[in-house]
């Protein structure tokens, strides 16, 4: 019995990841695409923006585990095996990571610390009389679990945070809930600092157009650290230049890596980051992965597993 990891992205990182899940599961035969040894022998494919088409090659394949919170890059492979259950990763240590680096761009955005750095490379001492963080509203678009904590982290700190989802959830204590078309401009109009963590998928791709972004009061900042294909960049960039949205900190991208003529990289205003804001750390996800696998094993139900009908 085996597990075959396969990535195209993170190659100088597979042996760390093989140890780590082998750490996690002593009893398991790790093996490294395409290096995978016997095909009947592979039970479970963990996988990061897998070679497409490959999973069709192991005929008692179980279950399609992420190694990344979204599946985005499973669910985008147009030659996959129907009917397995694909299991998006849930990570403390990736939900923690994602936390404090939405709080870094919040707290740098929040106190002026971008126009701070412009000032020194001009040598002015100018004092900005910065905003009160009550009257900073944080709208975080996602409220699942990475979107929720980063929230509940908000809120100690005194912003007052809102959320907006697709469908209705039961009331969080200090976040108020916008969901669906119909409350997202409500949503948008009240929010000083966007950050999206919404799952890539057909409801959600290109939700954010120039009509959106305009909804959002003047000054507004955006953090992207969901997906890129869920802000239109074109707009982004057309609101950045007529300077409605002061700032981004983007993470993610519609196309990665970002293409070096993307004119995104040139914006004084836009700040690059290529895809870090959660790393899944091979001893943390490998003890979560290994989890779930032994769930599968002993006949349960493996969490929290990909729906279609979401489409997350
Ligand atoms: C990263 O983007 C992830 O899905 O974990």
């Amino acid at each position: 019995m085996s597990i075959v990891l396969a990535s195209t992205d993170f190659w100088e990182d597979m042996e760390v990841w093989s140890n780590g899940l082998q750490k996690a599961m002593p009893e398991m035969d790790i093996k490294v695409y395409p290096d995978d040894g016997d095909v009947n022998e592979v039970e479970f494919a963990v996988v990061w923006k897998h070679p497409r088409g490959i999973l069709k090659k192991y005929p008692n394949l179980k279950a399609i585990l992420s190694l990344g919170a979204g599946v985005d890059h499973i669910i985008s492979d147009p030659d996959l095996p129907e009917g397995l259950p694909i299991i998006r990763l849930v990570d403390k240590k990736l939900t923690h990571e994602m936390c404090l680096h939405a709080l870094h761009w919040v707290l740098h955005f929040h106190s002026d610390q971008y126009l701070y750095r412009s000032q020194q490379l001009k040598r002015q001492w100018i004092q900005q009389s910065s905003i009160q963080i009550e009257e900073r509203t944080i709208g975080i678009m996602g409220l699942g679990n990475i979107g929720r904590s980063i929230g509940e982290l908000l809120v100690t700190q005194s912003f007052n945070v809102i959320g907006w989802g697709a469908n209705q959830k039961s009331s969080l204590t200090d976040i108020k809930y916008y969901y669906g078309q119909d409350q997202l401009s409500d949503f948008l109009g009240r929010t000083n600092i966007l950050i999206n963590v919404l799952p890539l998928t057909s409801d959600t791709t290109n939700i954010i157009t120039k009509k959106e972004l305009s909804l959002l009061p003047k000054d507004s900042f955006i953090i992207n650290i969901g997906r890129g294909g869920i802000i239109n960049e074109d707009d982004l960039l057309t609101l950045l230049s007529e300077g409605h949205i002061k700032a981004a900190a983007l993470d993610v991208f519609a196309q990665e890596p970002l293409p070096e003529n993307n004119s995104l990289w040139d914006h004084p205003s836009v700040y690059i980051t290529p895809h870090i804001a959660g790393q899944s750390n091979p001893n943390s996800a490998g003890q979560t992965i290994s989890e779930n696998i032994h769930r599968i094993q002993k006949g349960e139900l493996p969490y929290p597993i990909y729906s279609r009908d979401n489409g997350y």
